[in-house]
């Protein structure tokens, strides 16, 4: 059934850059938006498209609001919802203090259930409609968030987090259980619906040589799945890389090494890297997921975007919920902002826009299927309202480009701003 959506409508064709190119962006006033079975048919100016649409298209009008895609997340932690905004650690000491013992209650198959549910709710009601998630080292933890994404028709990306050494015992596989365990859990969910398989070796410090090499095995037998870590976060971490893989030229290449840098490899943080490093990951294809609530308030430090789209590194923005304070992409974009700002680097709201939702899927590899309203791509959309609280009402009125409309919802925004979020062209269940 064909169905039409009537608002302002805004989506990135490509990168917009720093200086805010106009001709990366489609921005129509008064625009519409029409959705047959799950995907897009057109989206234009209502005055063009209005007088060739049949009687008996139903069209849903959202007067002064915006539509633009769904919003895609490129690296979070579903078991670490409850402990967002855990005080006073950095990254290894934060790890032992709450990440460890928050995911070590998945253990409870009925956790994880309850967990996933209200993890994808907090999404959907954020506006994201798309997230390459950490689960924990429990296969059922994987098998929750792909249930439950899967009653809700999203498109989500997840796996089991490989970890064999340097973390609690109750947390460990091992290299023989961690290659089964994915393998079985690729061949239930990886390409069923909406849902792909990610090999998720937590970090270089918590799997030893035995089980990176089971996870680059892997990644070699199934070259269409994802591979997500992370990756020179935080200095003591890259210290302690360096000194237990001596032998390698950098962080980055102790993934390398193993095989786990390719297409569809996708590093959290990226932030204490050099250019060969650059290079080397645009090279290969692998991605980096920029995540600034987390990198603030983990006190990690500042992604170099400029460098990065530079040297032609693919990057998206993640929330990194529950390291990141926020599951909303507009408020990470507003702290990607000053994070840019305070390295001299510009990051107009268009390229926000872009890092949230088309340079986050070509990020992971799914620039074919979601991020703007091309036709036939998945109509994943969210009806954002400028007017949501007093203050955004009280900016966006005196706002004269979409551009500046656009910004101030950005810095300003929290849940209410996204009014509806639609999931295949259905609001989206919330259950
Ligand atoms: N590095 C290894 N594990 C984690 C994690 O859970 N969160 C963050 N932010 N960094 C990590
Ligand atoms: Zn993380």
């Amino acid at each position: 059934m064909r169905k039409a959506f009537r608002a302002a409508v805004l989506h990135c064709l490509a990168d917009p850059g720093e200086s805010s190119a106009s001709s990366a962006l489609e921005y129509f006033e008064d625009g519409l938006l029409i959705v047959e079975n799950g995907l897009v048919v057109e989206a234009g100016a209502a005055t063009a498209l209005l007088p060739q649409l049949a009687d008996d298209v139903s069209i849903a009008e959202f007067p002064g609001k915006i539509i633009v895609p769904g919003f895609i997340d490129c690296h979070v932690h579903y078991p670490q919802l409850d402990i967002i905004a855990s005080y006073g650690e950095q990254l290894l000491d934060w790890l032992k203090r709450y990440a460890y013992p928050a995911e070590a209650r998945f253990a409870d198959e009925g956790h994880a259930n309850e967990v996933a549910d209200a993890f994808l709710n907090e999404l959907l009601r954020n506006g994201t409609t798309t997230a390459l998630v950490f689960a924990t080292v429990h296969t059922h933890s994987a098998d929750a968030i792909f249930t439950a994404a899967e009653l809700r028709g999203m498109r989500l990306i997840a796996g089991k987090v490989l970890m064999d050494s340097n973390c609690p015992d109750e947390l460990q596989d091992t290299p023989e259980s961690s290659y089964a365990d994915s393998k079985a859990l690729i061949k239930r969910w990886h390409g069923k619906d909406r849902l792909g398989y990610a090999i998720t070796p937590r970090f270089a410090l918590t799997s030893s040589a035995e089980q990176l090499t089971a996870a680059g095995q892997l990644a070699s037998e199934y070259p269409d799945v994802w591979v997500h870590t992370h990756l020179a976060e935080n200095k003591a971490e890259v210290e302690e890389v360096a000194r237990q893989f001596p032998k390698s030229r950098s962080y980055l290449d102790v993934y390398d090494h193993y095989g786990l840098l390719r297409e569809r490899s996708v590093f959290a943080h990226c932030l204490h890297m050099d250019d060969t490093d650059r290079s080397c990951m645009a090279a290969k294809g692998g991605a980096a997921a920029f995540c600034p609530t987390s990198n603030l308030f983990l006190g990690s430090g500042l992604f170099d975007l400029r460098a990065m789209r530079a040297a032609s590194v693919r990057v998206g923005l993640g929330t990194d919920v529950g390291g990141g304070t926020t599951l909303s992409l507009l408020r990470t974009a507003s702290e990607a902002y000053k994070v840019l700002h305070l390295q001299d680097q510009a990051l107009p709201a268009s390229r926000a826009l872009y890092l949230a939702t088309l340079g986050a899927a070509e990020a992971l590899y799914l620039d074919d299927k979601v991020g703007n309203f091309e036709p036939g791509k998945e109509a994943d959309f969210v009806v954002l309202d400028p007017a949501a609280s007093s203050i955004s009402n009280r900016r966006s009125r005196i706002a004269t480009s979409i551009e500046e409309s656009l910004f101030a919802i950005t810095m300003l925004a929290d849940d209410r701003n996204v009014a509806a979020t639609y999931v295949a062209g259905k609001p989206a269940a919330i259950k």
